[in-house]
């Protein structure tokens, strides 16, 4: 039996995020476009990203150095920065004659039955490998070659995105079976390579103990990204945003007031905000509205949420 499940790649854009541009191609002109894929493109250190980052900076320095196994597992709800916390990683690794081009941070996504084989194949592609398909015997056989790759290309972090369903135990015979080999993989990946392991998920690491108690003890640290209650840290934010934001006067979201009014409106998630505020971006850019306003917050609002929907506008 040959798998027949697509690899998703780490580094392709979501599908969700596909589809949000599409429509704002149809409906934006280029100069706002432009102009938004800044706002974008920013990230902001808040503490939970910032530990986060410091965590696998800390791995990377590290890694190959003790024979200590380094796992870091990254917890947190859809939208709070666990896919970015890779994505701003690999984009300022520093290049090195250590590694590979590349290479010292490779990442891969985890669909809902990772297989060892799906996981192997995703891995060998990620190496560029030109042999990565064929039945989950085969490519289970060619665990060997990933290790000599892993080494040679001198690979630092091994970033597992959509981690859950492999650390999930499930009822089914066959599934957990499955799902004992992966951890099986990862943790004789963590012993012969003494690379670092990050596992990111929502809410997957808890459970890793009972799927596999020999991987949780090897996860010695844990990061958490979570909603942002409505605090200091949340206008701290605010003001992280507006302040690295050259392209577009976002001035206005650092009056607490308003910052209350964002905070009803996207519930403290990082995803909801960057997609108001890029939204308003592109509404401003559009009506020639260079600074931030309530009432293009208001029509950016109405734009994400999509017509139709029941939630009260708070900038009304
Ligand atoms: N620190 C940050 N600064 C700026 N933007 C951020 C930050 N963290 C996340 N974002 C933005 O929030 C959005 C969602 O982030 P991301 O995809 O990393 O979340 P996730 O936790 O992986 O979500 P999911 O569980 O749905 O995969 C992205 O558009 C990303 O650019
Ligand atoms: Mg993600």
């Amino acid at each position: 039996m040959k798998l027949g499940d697509e690899i998703q790649d780490i580094d392709a854009p979501e599908l969700e995020e596909v589809e949000l541009k599409k429509r704002r191609i149809s409906v934006y002109s280029t100069g706002a476009l432009k102009t938004a894929v800044a706002i974008d493109r920013l990230y902001v250190n808040h503490p939970g990203f910032m530990e986060a980052i410091q965590a696998l900076d800390r791995v990377f320095q590290i890694a190959g150095e003790f024979e200590m196994q380094q796992g870091i597992t990254i917890e947190g709800p859809p939208g709070t920065g666990k896919t970015s916390v890779y994505r701003y990683f690999k984009r300022t690794v520093p290049a090195s004659n250590l590694f590979a081009e590349g290479m010292g941070i490779i990442g891969v996504r985890g669909i809902k039955r990772t297989t060892v084989g799906y996981l192997i194949r995703a891995l060998l592609k990620a190496y560029k490998y030109p042999f990565s398909s064929g039945t989950e015997a085969q490519l289970y056989a060619r665990r060997g070659i990933l290790i000599d790759l892993i080494r040679e290309k001198g690979t630092k972090i091994l970033f597992i995105d959509e981690s859950s369903a492999m650390l999930t135990k499930t009822s089914t015979r066959s599934s957990t079976q499955h799902e004992t080999d992966v951890t099986d993989l990862l943790r004789e990946i963590l012993d012969e390579c003494g690379i670092g392991v990050v596992l990111a998920s929502y809410g997957g690491g808890a459970s890793l103990k009972h799927t596999d108690n020999a991987l949780a003890s090897r996860m010695s640290v844990r990061c958490a990204l979570q909603e942002f209650s409505y605090d200091k840290q949340w206008h701290g934010l605010l003001h992280a945003f507006a302040s690295q934001c050259i392209e577009y006067d976002l001035g206005f979201i650092k009056d607490r007031s308003v910052g209350k009014l964002i905070h009803e409106a996207t519930q403290g998630n990082i995803r909801d905000l960057k997609r108001l505020l890029t939204e308003a971006v592109l509404i401003g850019t559009d009506t020639t509205q260079l600074t931030l306003n309530a009432e293009t917050l208001g029509k950016a609002f109405n734009e994400v949420k999509g017509r139709g929907h029941e939630s009260p506008n708070p900038f009304d």
